[in-house]
């Protein structure tokens, strides 16, 4: 079981028939890209640790996330992840994909988990902290460099909240850290204070790290087979190895991005038509959007959960710019079946669907709208997979790992780095008052009077 790649839908607007294809006339591009990625050769080459992580991963340091998964289930009912960015979205995403965005609701053997440190809103902490009422509750603050600001305001709060709750010892048991393996104030302080530490590998950057202790800790904490989704990536790994580039589906998804990005289609819809995906596309979203945009360049990723936003922004789709293409997330199977009854006085019209299952007619409107939006001008390309479950999830993560360092390479970007967003935090901690940044905050004073 795999993943299928389908380009019946980009006929019209991509020529792809063989002798001619222009997969083909960019193919000397394409098979560059793919050897700087397999050669470890190019732009931001000490961040490649992903591209062999589903086979390659610590192995001592897996028995122990798989055991503090165990003990956290046990000491407590509510588990909160603290991290931003890829320290936070892939195991969310993972979360919601496998389980349901209502995971918290079910009844369940598993703790509550809740994402931190993601924003700086006082509300959002708030209402965490309104949910930890009466409950046991345990952290994993997640972050590389231990430094970013969002995780570490937040730690600092829930810190105290868990000293006060359970005295030093009894947080110093609740507290889970995932960081640096030897640099960054965060490596420091947990030493110091004997918590129990797992790490980003120094090869591996953020957006790529959900196949090592920052997703996998709060995703077995959740009860995911994290077996099965090493397994997916392992076998993905082992697909996208092959030599035969033609039949690569993450170098295909690659080149087809490049080609329609060159002819004016600037921006990637990711698609899918189940709920369940929602943090998936924005983990998606993050991944593409800071390997990728910058040096003035880079597709701009959105998504579409539909059929839900096809009533907010399907009008656009349809009718609006035509500078877009999409990219739809299609399972051939769903896990749950839901029968529409029967109406024998048909009140509402609907008989013609009678005792089809739920998944039938979102098939059906998933076909009417590639249609529709491929007759608007929006080439879609259609990435298959059998369900949604652990391995699917492990396969998808690393197909887009891979397409994206390809496609960053294609474009000439070091798909690795993300200087853009050094920006923002240098203002922030101008305006604040850090220390070493007096001369920033007058000039930027001056600005805002
Ligand atoms: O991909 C990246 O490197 C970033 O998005 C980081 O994940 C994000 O900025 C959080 O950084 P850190 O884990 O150092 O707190």
């Amino acid at each position: 079981m795999g993943l299928k790649l389908k380009t019946k839908y980009l006929k019209r607007f991509i020529d792809l028939e063989e002798g001619h294809s222009e997969l083909e006339k960019i193919s000397h591009i394409t098979e560059a890209a793919v050897k700087l990625v397999r050669e470890k050769s190019g732009a931001g080459n000490a961040f490649l640790g992903w591209h062999d992580q589903p086979v390659a991963y610590d192995k001592e340091e897996y028995e122990r996330i798989k055991a503090a998964a165990e003990k956290i289930k046990k000491l407590c009912s509510v588990f909160i992840v603290v991290g931003i960015g890829g320290s936070y979205l892939g195991a969310r995403a993972a979360i919601e994909y496998a389980k349901s965005p209502l995971y918290n609701n079910f009844a369940k053997d598993t703790p509550n988990v809740y994402f931190a440190g993601n924003s700086i809103s006082p509300s959002s902490l708030a209402d965490i902290l309104k949910l930890c009422e009466g409950q046991d509750v345990c952290i994993n603050v997640i972050s590389k460099s231990g430094t970013t600001t969002e995780p570490a305001v937040t730690f600092r709060i829930l810190r105290k909240y868990l000293e006060d709750k359970y005295g030093e010892e009894g947080a110093r048991e609740r507290i889970f850290v995932t960081t640096d393996s030897h640099r960054g104030k965060l490596k420091e302080f947990s030493t110091s204070k004997g918590y129990e530490t797992f790490v980003v590998p120094d090869d591996i950057g953020g957006r790529f790290s959900v196949l090592t202790a920052v997703g996998l800790l709060p995703i077995a904490v959740a009860g995911l087979d994290i077996d099965a989704m090493m397994r997916g990536a392992a076998d993905a790994r082992e697909e996208y190895l092959s030599d035969d580039l033609q039949n690569n589906a993450a170098v295909t998804y690659a080149a087809l991005r490049n080609i329609l990005y060159n002819r004016g289609k600037s921006l990637e819809v990711l698609v899918s038509y189940e709920p369940s995906l929602t943090m998936f596309c924005e983990w998606w979203k993050q991944l593409y959007g800071e390997s990728e945009g910058k040096d003035g360049k880079g597709l701009f990723p959105a998504s579409l959960i539909c059929s839900t936003d096809l009533h907010s922004l399907g009008q656009y789709i349809q009718e609006g710019q035509r500078t877009m293409f999409e990219t739809l997330i299609k399972f051939t199977d769903s896990q749950n079946r839901v029968e529409i009854p029967d109406d024998p006085d048909n009140i509402d019209g609907l008989n013609f669907l009678s005792h089809k299952d739920l998944h039938y007619v979102n098939t059906m409107a998933m076909t009417g709208t590639i249609l529709a939006h491929t007759d608007g001008g929006v080439p879609n390309i259609v990435i298959e997979l059998p369900k949604r479950d652990e391995y699917s999830f492990g396969w998808l993560v690393y197909f887009f790992e891979l397409a994206c360092a390809v496609s960053g390479y294609m474009l000439g970007v070091n798909p690795f780095d993300q200087p853009g967003v050094e920006a923002y935090k240098r203002n922030m901690y101008a305006l604040l008052g850090k220390p070493g940044f007096e001369v920033e905050k007058e000039a930027l004073e001056a600005r805002i009077k």
